[in-house]
């Protein structure tokens, strides 16, 4: 799908060659005399449109205007929330069409994050899954463009961040939502190393004998009970000097949870496909970073595996030692999330780096506490916390911030182990951060909780490719403070010395 962004006014746009024209109508709304502000003009003295966002008229060859198609929508006082109920009331009927070319154009001027909202919810509303049907439904729009009576800088901007943004979102959506046997460990790694055919990028898959190698012997207990050979992936954006520290993240890559030996119940158990959701994300922010090439260093790390019952398999009570040299005592092997995810998280020292997220669909516990609205997030410190959560709402990607108080460790007391893998059922998310946090000392470090937010279930079931655009967003924003730091230390502008790249902005 092809976006395009321009000036149009709605004379041109009345002119457009589009097979379907969207007009976004807020209650500034001012006419002039082209024929689509005269039949705005009139839907509104008819009471047929009304500011309510979410109202839409659609008509069909009318007079004066090209496209034979015209879809009058109302988006209440304009903004970003508005612009995505407005298009997410009109979209869906496009879906089943044979559309090809839609033109979005705004009846007056609009903020620049509006045209984010926009790329975002034609993407949302138009995206089919197509990898496993074998005649597969296929996305017939191919051209959008979208039309603003006068553009400036900040709307190419957000156009190209949410342009690169949802090509990332459609391919952790399409990972996601793959089923196991077509989404398996190998096939996850071969799909990152796909993407290091962009200058930028590079990729290392590890395989089982590297791993023990490394002492990972937490990740290899949960995939021990597996015929699926794990894989640990490596993925590397280089788009700043080597010298600078890099974010790293690391995504749960469970491709099918069935809980091990204590096993899920068989009811929706088909949705542990997207328990690699976390790692999907990895692969859909690299997919953008691709694309818009900012100037900062990130490491994507996704531990691999299946979480199956076997004669192999681990069982409740055996002592694993982790690569940190913890042992961990596995009281319940459906909390795998965690045992693989430590792992990655001690690799994750290696790299220097200057803040470690974690991406994962960790906890049912996450699923009650926040729903499907917003992630659960953790951080080990404010700042890390605040550019986060300020991500999360430039992306409409939310979260909420959850704590990590030391009480809450008290329950993963162990009688045979350092530490046991699960508390009890009071405050299951933040336990499970509780038991991530320990070997998440050497960095600033943050956990987002996805359980809730990456799929939805129900009749729209599916992958969201949340939370691509939160992490998309956050490493944006340290792009400018790794230039700032680049200028800081700079040889022509004084001292050499550089600061510990460990502060965030
Ligand atoms: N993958 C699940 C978490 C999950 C549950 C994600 C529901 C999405 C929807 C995770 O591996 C898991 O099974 N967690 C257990 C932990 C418990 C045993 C402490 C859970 O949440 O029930
Ligand atoms: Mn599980
Ligand atoms: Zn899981």
């Amino acid at each position: 799908m092809n976006f395009e962004l321009k000036t149009l006014s709605l004379v041109a746009a009345s002119k457009t060659s589009a097979d379907t024209l969207i007009v976004l109508v807020d209650d500034k709304f001012q006419p002039g005399k082209d024929p689509v502000s005269k039949l705005i003009e009139a839907a509104l003295a008819a009471k047929d449109l009304t500011h309510k966002a979410g109202k839409t008229l659609a008509a069909y060859r009318v007079a004066g205007i090209s496209a034979p198609r015209i879809c009058l929508v109302a988006v209440g006082d304009g903004h970003v929330a508005q612009i995505k109920t407005g298009l997410s009331a009109a979209l869906p009927t496009l879906k089943s069409t044979g559309i090809a070319r839609l033109a979005i154009c705004w009846a007056g001027p609009t903020a620049a994050a509006c045209v984010q909202a926009a790329v975002l919810a034609v993407s949302e509303g138009t995206y089919v899954y197509g990898g496993t049907q074998s005649k597969p439904a296929l996305r017939k729009l191919n051209q959008v463009t979208l039309g603003l009576p006068s553009l400036n800088a900040g709307h190419q901007s957000s156009f190209a961040t949410a342009v690169a943004m949802v090509q990332g979102i459609e391919l952790a959506k399409e990972w996601a939502n793959r089923p196991a046997n077509h989404a398996t460990p190998t096939m996850l790694g071969k799909a990152a190393q796909n993407l290091a055919q962009s200058p930028h990028i590079s990729c290392e898959v590890l395989g089982p004998r590297e791993v023990a190698k490394l002492g990972m012997g937490s990740f290899m207990a949960v995939a021990q009970g597996s015929a699926e050979p794990l894989r640990f992936i490596v993925l590397k954006y280089n788009g700043a000097a080597k010298s600078e520290a890099p974010v790293v993240l690391v995504g749960k890559g469970i491709t099918f949870d069935t809980g091990g030996i204590s096993i899920k119940p068989a009811p929706e158990m088909d949705e542990m496909k997207y328990d690699m959701g976390g790692g999907a994300s990895v692969l859909g922010v690299f997919k953008s970073l691709s694309l818009l090439k900012p100037h900062l260093n990130v490491v994507g790390l996704i531990p691999a595996c299946e979480n199956m019952p076997d004669g192999t398999a681990i069982k409740p009570g055996d002592v694993v030692t982790s690569m940190s040299g913890q042992t961990i005592e596995i009281l319940n092997t459906d909390a795998e999330g965690r045992l693989i995810l430590c792992d990655a998280l001690t690799y994750a020292e290696r790299f220097k780096p200057r803040a470690v997220v974690d991406i994962a669909t960790l906890t049912g516990a996450c699923v009650i506490a926040l729903g499907a609205v917003r992630s659960g997030m953790f951080a080990s410190q404010d700042d890390l916390a605040e550019a986060l959560m300020h991500a999360g709402d430039a992306a409409m990607d939310l979260c909420w911030r959850m704590p990590l108080d030391d009480d809450y460790a008290l329950s993963l007391k162990s009688h045979f182990a350092d530490v046991a893998n699960v508390g009890g059922r009071p405050a299951g998310a933040i336990t499970a951060a509780k038991f991530l946090h320990r070997f998440a000392k050497k960095y600033p470090w943050a956990h987002l909780d996805i359980a809730g937010t990456a799929w939805r279930g129900g009749a729209a079931k599916g992958a969201t490719g949340r939370p691509v655009g939160l992490l998309l967003h956050y490493l944006l924003s340290q792009q400018v403070s790794a230039k700032a730091v680049e200028q800081r230390t700079s040889p022509k502008r004084k001292p050499p010395a550089r600061k510990p790249a460990a502060k965030v902005a």
